[in-house]
């Protein structure tokens, strides 16, 4: 194990913030895992987990280890002619695990194409885009529990998934995901094309009886038209969750904007566009500064170059105060601020 000091985050997160961690050192084994905590407990050390880095914003210097996981490897646990168990660790990157997945002629991942970060994030918030959340295909969890240092395997069932939610996010310093087991099927044809975005691009290119192949492709066609590369604008992908509110609220809310996008959500209420609040308040394609909101997606909060952390922040909070004020709706992030 080998512990770097006074290291720059910024290659680490995809927001492509400048920030240093006073201790840094990568994980590439359950061991080294045991090792490092160990470490941590020994020194009464702080500690943040980094797989991509893709759903974090460091406000600050990190005063503590980052220990970027970096475990690899994909093992077939089970398969039959119709379907396969695989299980994959944390550091896998998610979109190579999606077209690796499909060059195979497994299927299920193909709706999450391109979605940035790490196999280990995917449960922890429950990842989910164009119809498809990644609850759907999982089997179980494989955890490291940070006190005992012990692993364990977490089932569908325990997992507690909901709209980008999980029992790994609700309880953080517990548990450290090591590897997530996913049910492909094989020999499919059936894919799931209900997103309206996936139907109208698979018209405009003719294609009747799509392939997972073709989803994908779509997918990765639609993010790329809406979404901001990391590499190219630092961003985390949708910077709030998608408000759920109850249905009083959006009836008065309908009642002032007819047009206003909304899904069902459980418990009879409604889920609406954060994206949406945010344009009509006015935020869409505004820069402040080295930050601002993306031009084509008002939920993407982007870094021109050179933004603090602390700036990405204050933008964020005046878009909650604005859209708290004009509709009554309070948006969460869903950005991990470190
Ligand atoms: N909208 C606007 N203005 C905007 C953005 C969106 O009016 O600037 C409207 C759209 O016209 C549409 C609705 O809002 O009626 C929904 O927009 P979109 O289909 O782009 O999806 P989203 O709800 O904004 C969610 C996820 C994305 C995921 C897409 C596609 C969340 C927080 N975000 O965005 O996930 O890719 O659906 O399934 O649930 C992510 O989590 O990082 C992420 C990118």
């Amino acid at each position: 194990m080998k512990i770097h000091n006074n290291i720059s985050l910024k290659a680490y997160n995809t927001f492509g913030i400048e920030s240093i961690a006073t201790q840094f050192v990568e994980i590439d084994s359950i061991d080294a895992l045991k090792e490092v905590l160990k470490y941590i407990e020994d020194h009464h050390l702080n500690y943040y987990i980094l797989g991509g880095g893709s759903n974090t914003l460091f406000s600050q210097n990190f005063d503590g280890i980052v220990i970027h996981l970096q475990i690899k490897g994909i093992t077939i646990i089970k398969e039959n002619s119709n379907a396969v168990l695989l299980k994959v660790c944390a550091g896998e990157n998610w979109h190579e695990l999606v077209m690796w997945s499909l060059a195979q002629g497994y299927t299920g991942l193909e709706n999450l194409a391109l979605i940035p970060g790490n196999v280990g994030s995917s449960p922890i918030q429950n990842i989910g885009a164009y119809g498809v959340e990644v609850k759907d295909v999982i089997d179980c969890v494989e955890v490291m529990e940070v006190t005992t240092q012990s692993i364990q395997k977490i089932m569908h069932s325990e997992c507690q998934f909901g709209y980008r939610d999980s029992i790994f996010k609700k309880s953080k310093r517990k548990y450290i995901v090591t590897a997530v087991s996913f049910n492909l099927k094989k020999n499919q044809s059936q894919v799931n094309t209900t997103y309206g975005a996936i139907q109208s691009v698979l018209i405009q290119k003719g294609i009747v009886q799509p392939t997972a192949l073709d989803i994908a492709n779509t997918v990765i066609q639609i993010r790329q038209s809406k979404l901001p590369d990391p590499k190219v604008l630092g961003n985390s992908g949708s910077f709030f969750k998608n408000p759920v509110i109850s249905k009083t609220l959006f009836s008065k809310l309908q009642s002032l904007f007819p047009e206003i996008p909304h899904y069902p959500a459980p418990d009879d209420q409604v889920k609406l566009a954060a994206g949406w609040l945010i344009e009509q308040a006015g935020f869409k394609g505004k820069r402040f500064g080295e930050v601002g909101v993306h031009e084509q997606q008002a939920l993407v909060l982007v870094n021109y170059g050179n933004a603090q952390g602390t700036e990405v922040v204050a933008l964020a909070q005046k878009i909650q105060q604005t859209v708290l004020t004009q509709f009554g709706v309070t948006l969460e992030m869903e950005v991990n601020i470190v």
